[in-house]
């Protein structure tokens, strides 16, 4: 049972005290950091506390690793794919400090939450200073005061560097700093953790219990969002369907979406990801009565193999994902769908891949993230034997691609001629289609229109799409 361990304000004021000691250390000339950022919306919410307290320690921000004066990289341990990324980036900063001895390299996120990304980084990757893992963010000021010290007080080179990712099952802070991107849009993280155990998935090892935030301090920053002029609020967990559970209040994620969607301004509200085992009926209604909820669902399907599903633990078979779809459909008639789909779990078969793809045929996604099966250390999955070649499953990869491609075309096609209301969120390189705009469901719009029309709302004429946008002009 997770008992809830909530930062409290002393504490965070003791790190407030690390941030002046820093600040003071730095004050000779002016610092810059870089952070860089691997994995999902987490982790952008995640690098946006990073970036706020590397200001509030005195540091400006950059994107020159050339400039930087440290350079923070916040990782993601989804797939093998990712992580070999990231270790080759991370191995090639020892130019960067070889050029600048005292750059300071830090690695945060999910994977050094791992025992052993841990030993990797400690005995391989001696240019890394500091890692931390997720746990360990609300403390990051304190983290970073000690790695300097080291550095200077240190003698023997193995003692200069500080691990600290402590297993944990996770901590509630509020009141962290955070320097959000731009003024448009804006992600708005409710919860933490995940407690479903799907037997591929390293998030709930790295990421720690299921933990949402008070009602309270959700609504707040939501509202000092929507006063900021945010025109596009994302509300980010791993499951935000089970959001409130263990609070012991009476608001579950319906309500709260109602909640902030009562909240006066002109912004639209989003959310990710949903599990399909509780999107309910009552979901779909507060979404078709809540006028600001964009009508679009994320809803990761992996299989339309019920024997995959209950490999995978995913709580659902095939049919009554079809019937939630049918549900969603019925209730909110101009729904986006959207999913992701793990190619080539162990043991799956051609038939049971084959029923992926009539899956994906018949619910016919707007968009769809397919990723072929990856083994995590220390999940159930990684133990099963996993007869089918990596060539194999690529092809069965391919042919599902195909599959998706074609259907977003079909489905982006359907959008020409029509007028739509998109949120202009920037400008592009293409001066025939100079706006990125995206529609109330989410779809990407390369459009013509005035530049001043960023981080607004307009009515774009699509005029013609492909498998991955649509195009138009403001009108
Ligand atoms: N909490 C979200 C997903 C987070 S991970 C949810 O449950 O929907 C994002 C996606 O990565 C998952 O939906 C899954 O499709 C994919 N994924 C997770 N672990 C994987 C693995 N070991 N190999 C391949 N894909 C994986
Ligand atoms: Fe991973 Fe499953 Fe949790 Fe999503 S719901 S983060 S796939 S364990
Ligand atoms: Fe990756 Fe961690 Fe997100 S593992 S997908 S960054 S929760």
């Amino acid at each position: 049972m997770y008992e809830r361990k909530e930062i409290t304000p002393a504490q965070l004021e003791e790190q407030r005290g690390y941030c002046e000691r820093i600040r003071d250390r730095l004050a000779d000339r002016p610092h810059l950091a870089l952070v860089e950022t691997y994995g999902c919306q987490q982790n952008e919410s995640d690098s946006e506390i990073l970036r706020g307290w590397l200001m509030d320690c005195g540091y400006g921000l950059t994107d020159d690793p050339g400039q930087a004066d440290l350079i923070a990289v916040n990782t993601c341990a989804v797939r093998e794919h990712a992580e070999l990324r990231v270790f080759g980036n991370v191995g090639a900063l020892n130019h960067r400090k070889a050029k600048n001895p005292d750059l300071i390299v830090a690695v945060g996120g999910c994977m050094v939450q791992q025992a052993v990304v841990q030993e990797r980084l400690r005995k391989s990757f001696p240019v890394v200073d500091l890692a931390f893992g997720p746990h360990e963010l609300w403390r990051f000021p304190e983290l970073l005061w000690r790695t300097m010290e080291r550095r200077e007080h240190r003698n023997r080179k193995s003692q200069r560097r500080l691990i600290a990712a402590q297993p944990s099952d996770g901590v509630v802070a509020e009141g962290l700093p955070r320097q959000r991107d731009g003024g448009i849009k804006a992600w708005l993280s409710i919860m933490n953790g995940c407690d479903n155990f799907c037997t591929y998935c390293i998030v709930p090892h790295v990421r720690g219990r299921e933990r949402s935030r008070r009602p309270e301090d959700v609504l707040a920053e939501a509202r000092s969002l929507a006063a900021a002029g945010y025109k596009d609020i994302t509300l980010l967990g791993q499951n935000v369907n089970s959001y409130g559970k263990g609070l012991g209040g009476d608001v579950d994620f319906p309500e709260l979406l109602r909640r902030i969607g009562d909240i006066p301004g002109d912004f639209v509200l989003r959310f990710m990801t949903s599990h399909p085992k509780d999107a309910t009926e009552k979901l779909f209604r507060a979404m078709a009565e809540t006028e600001k909820c964009a009508h679009h669902i994320h809803l990761p399907v992996q299989s339309g193999s019920s024997r995959v599903l209950r490999a995978m633990n995913r709580h659902y078979d095939r049919e009554k994902y079809l019937d939630t779809v049918a549900m969603a459909r019925s209730i909110l008639p101009d729904l986006v769908l959207t999913t992701d789909i793990i190619v080539g779990f162990p043991g799956e078969t051609e038939a049971e891949f084959e029923e992926t793809l009539s899956l994906v045929e018949q619910v016919r996604y707007d968009a769809m993230f397919t990723f072929i099966y990856s083994p995590r250390t220390g999940t159930p999955a990684a133990a099963l034997p996993d007869p089918v070649s990596r060539a194999e499953k690529q092809v069965w990869f391919d042919r599902l691609l195909e599959s998706a491609n074609r259907i977003s075309a079909e489905k982006h096609a359907e959008y020409v001629g029509k007028t739509c209301r998109v949120l202009v969120d920037g400008v592009t390189n293409d001066p025939a289609r100079n706006l990125s705009a995206r529609t109330k469901g989410g779809r990407l719009v390369h459009l013509a229109g005035d530049p001043a029309l960023v981080g607004q709302f307009t009515d774009a004429e699509i005029t013609d799409s492909s498998t991955w946008a649509l195009f138009g002009k403001a009108v």
